[in-house]
């Protein structure tokens, strides 16, 4: 019953561990119904195994307009949403088609070919650091203009609007404006985007929105609305993650020295690094839940026909039964096979652009800034508890 379930807690004590409460959920009742801190109940699925089996049985519904999805305290109602469903809330036989219209924008091959201008984008910031006055809030100095202008050049966003792209972009994702200026913040670009859809469609150049449009006149199948919600994810999607993974890894790096001069010896070890990070943060782990459809079983326990699931994918990430020592930071581990993006068929689109993306900044941010080091004692680091994508508000640093 729910009545005497526990309270599901979604502060962490440290900023880089999941809340005890989940590895002692890991340990002892990995799979088990809690009560959100919103009041509405929910189970949770702890284990690294159980986890992959909810995301890729297509028993669970990715649908998070249903009534019974896991809400967390003071999230939008997504049935409130103006915009049309987005991929990430598609079940089958209506996800695949639309997944796959866009899949081949992010391969591998696509990602190393960004690779000079995300340097270049990466070498522009980083110049503007070392021009500019100390400390510096990394958060605003690198960490979020460098996915946003990648996103930007992406979708084709024309360069005299990247001022108001960015501007609205960030105050969405500023946790420190109110929900009222990020809910204003989130309409603006609504509108804005709905523009440029109709500015592409009009005259589709050569960019992802451009490619969009045609395709979708090739195959007859015109569809305004979907190329709305597309460009919206994207923005929404590629930006927050990587921004609060650049600010987290630098931190976790800068307060690792022996890491960190692993990683300046050998830049071969950055690849590595960044799996590792991720596996350690799972920042995204909150936006991680199913509905089941029907009644199912999942690690000796039944889940209920309409009841929704939680992956609580930071403790799966340290389960003993796939990662040895699985709470320490240790960048030779192979870590590629951990949840950070999900798993199954809504596995992150975004994720090579992700690596690359955090690959250059690592790399390049500790080469030409050797002195790097936070300007605040930790107790002054705010972290974004409470938020479906973890992250720092700030980041001063100095050198
Ligand atoms: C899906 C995490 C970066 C685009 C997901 C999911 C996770 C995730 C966990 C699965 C959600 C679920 O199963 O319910 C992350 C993390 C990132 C990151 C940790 C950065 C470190 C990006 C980027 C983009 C992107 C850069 C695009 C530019 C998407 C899209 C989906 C998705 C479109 C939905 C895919 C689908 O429903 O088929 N991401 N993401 N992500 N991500 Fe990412």
């Amino acid at each position: 019953t729910t009545d005497s379930a526990e309270t599901l807690q979604l502060t962490r004590t440290c900023p880089y561990a999941p809340p005890e409460q989940h590895l002692r959920l890991l340990r002892e009742q990995p799979v088990t119904k809690v009560t959100l801190p919103g009041g509405s109940a929910a189970w949770v699925a702890a284990r690294y195994q159980d986890i992959r089996t909810v995301l890729s049985d297509p028993r669970f519904s990715a649908n998070r307009r249903h009534p019974n999805a896991p809400r967390l305290n003071g999230e939008m109602d997504p049935g409130q949403s103006p915009l049309p469903k987005m991929m990430l809330e598609m079940d089958p036989p209506e996800h695949g088609p639309v997944r796959r219209a866009v899949i081949g924008e992010f391969t591998v091959r696509r990602m190393a070919a960004l690779r000079p201008r995300i340097q270049q984008i990466v070498d522009e910031h980083i110049d503007a650091m070392l021009d500019g006055p100390r400390p510096v809030d990394l958060v605003r100095a690198l960490a979020l203009p460098v996915p946003s202008l990648v996103i930007c050049e992406l979708l084709g966003v024309p360069y005299d609007d990247h001022d108001f792209f960015q501007t609205n972009s960030a105050q969405l994702l500023d946790h420190a404006v109110t929900a009222q200026e990020r809910q204003h913040a989130a309409l603006e670009l609504v509108i804005y985007l709905d523009k440029l859809v109709t500015a592409k469609e009009e005259n589709p150049g050569d960019d992802l929105l451009g490619r969009q449009v045609i395709k979708q006149r090739e195959s007859g199948q015109e569809d305004h609305g979907a190329l709305l919600s597309l460009a919206f994810l994207l923005l929404l999607a590629g930006h927050e993650t990587t921004a609060n993974m650049i600010s987290l890894g630098t931190y976790m790096m800068l307060r690792n020295p022996d890491a960190l001069a692993a990683l300046r010896e050998d830049p071969a070890r950055t690849p590595g690094a960044v799996e590792e990070l991720l596996r350690h943060f799972t920042i995204a782990e909150f936006a991680m839940m199913r509905i089941a459809t029907e009644d199912v079983e999942l690690g000796g326990t039944v889940i209920p026909a309409g009841e929704g699931v939680l992956m609580l994918a930071n403790a799966g990430n340290r389960d003993p039964e796939v990662f040895q020592d699985a709470e320490a930071f240790d960048i030779e581990r192979d870590a590629r096979s951990h949840l950070a993006f999900g798993y199954g068929p809504h596995q992150c689109l975004g994720q090579n652009l992700a690596r690359v993306e955090l690959e250059i900044v690592f790399d390049t941010l500790f080469r030409r800034i050797p002195g790097l080091r936070p300007a605040v004692p930790d107790e002054q680091l705010a972290f974004k508890d409470n938020a479906t994508v973890y992250g720092m508000h700030e980041l001063p640093v100095t050198w």
